[in-house]
């Protein structure tokens, strides 16, 4: 197995066949997958039950509650979009789950059907966007817990034009409206890495804990900028047999959406994670 660092997040894996892991090349897997956070392999023959094996080596899998699931692999959700759609699934810079009170590890996504050209998946380090940020900013994070929510993305509170878009893409609205918002630490501990990563995203965190959400904007939006930086960034371009592992807890990704009229279907697992812990008391 090779390993290629990337210069902006991530590694990409080589010499490596996911249908057939021997237990060393598992160990090594895990090792680059807590100092990377994202890993990118490409020309993998695999199927959906080797997508499931592959991520069942990580931990259980959490059946989607929004996305279509797979007609027979309900584990894997379906994240598609036909050629007259509009809305794309994933199409702001996010991390999945972080409306959950344990959040998801991480997610294997595997290209199924592509455009021509375009949707493309770009990500960013969280370890980057905390290490980039001044000492003194870093330690007055490590102080703020955040509330993230799913109510605004996939339940009701989803503005009206968005919910529009969205037509019949997402399911469940009301799973979303019933979860009780969790309240994460902004800077954690990484749980695989130790390292000290920033837990805010664009997507589903409202505000600061004791804050309002009008309170909590600008500097909410200083952070989103601030993970947005140019050499923190991977642009990853899907091919037929690319197999994308991402870390939750230390990237963000977006999907983007420049292929109108096309088809595009991925298949994702997302596989359950624990609490996060903040890092105030330890330096
Ligand atoms: C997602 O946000 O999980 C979708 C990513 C993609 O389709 O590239």
């Amino acid at each position: 197995m090779r390993v290629k660092v990337l210069e902006g997040v991530g590694a990409e894996v080589s010499q490596i066949d996911l249908n057939e892991l021997a237990d060393s090349e598992i160990d090594d897997v895990k090792t680059a997958f807590a100092e990377h956070g994202l890993l990118f392999f490409r020309d993998q023959d695999i199927d959906e039950q080797a997508h499931l094996r592959f991520s069942r080596i990580w931990g259980d899998i959490n059946v989607n509650r929004f996305f279509d699931a797979h007609p027979e692999f309900p584990e894997i959700a379906v994240v598609s979009k036909e050629p007259d759609q509009t809305f794309n699934i994933g199409g702001d810079w996010h991390t999945d789950h972080s409306y959950d009170h344990l959040p998801a590890l991480g997610s294997v996504l595997v290209s199924r059907q592509l455009p021509a050209s375009g949707g493309d998946t770009w990500f960013t380090s969280m370890y980057k966007a905390y290490d980039g940020l001044s000492a003194g900013l870093q330690s007055f994070l490590e102080s703020l817990r955040a509330v993230h929510s799913a109510k605004h993305v996939f339940g009701s509170r989803a503005p009206e034009a968005r919910q529009e878009a969205i037509g019949d893409q997402f399911n469940n609205k009301s799973a979303a409206d019933e979860l009780e918002d969790p309240v994460h630490p902004v800077v954690i501990r990484h749980p695989l890495s130790g390292r000290k990563a920033l837990f805010v995203n664009s997507g589903f965190t409202l505000r600061f804990e004791g804050w309002t959400e009008e309170e909590s904007a600008p500097l909410l939006e200083m952070l989103y900028a601030a993970a947005i930086r140019e050499p923190y960034i991977t642009r990853f371009n899907w091919q037929p047999g690319s197999v994308v592992f991402w870390d939750n807890r230390a990237t963000w990704h977006f999907a983007q959406n420049d292929y109108q009229g096309q088809r595009r279907v991925m298949h994702r697992t997302t596989i359950e994670g624990g609490p996060l812990e903040g890092v105030v008391g330890i330096h």
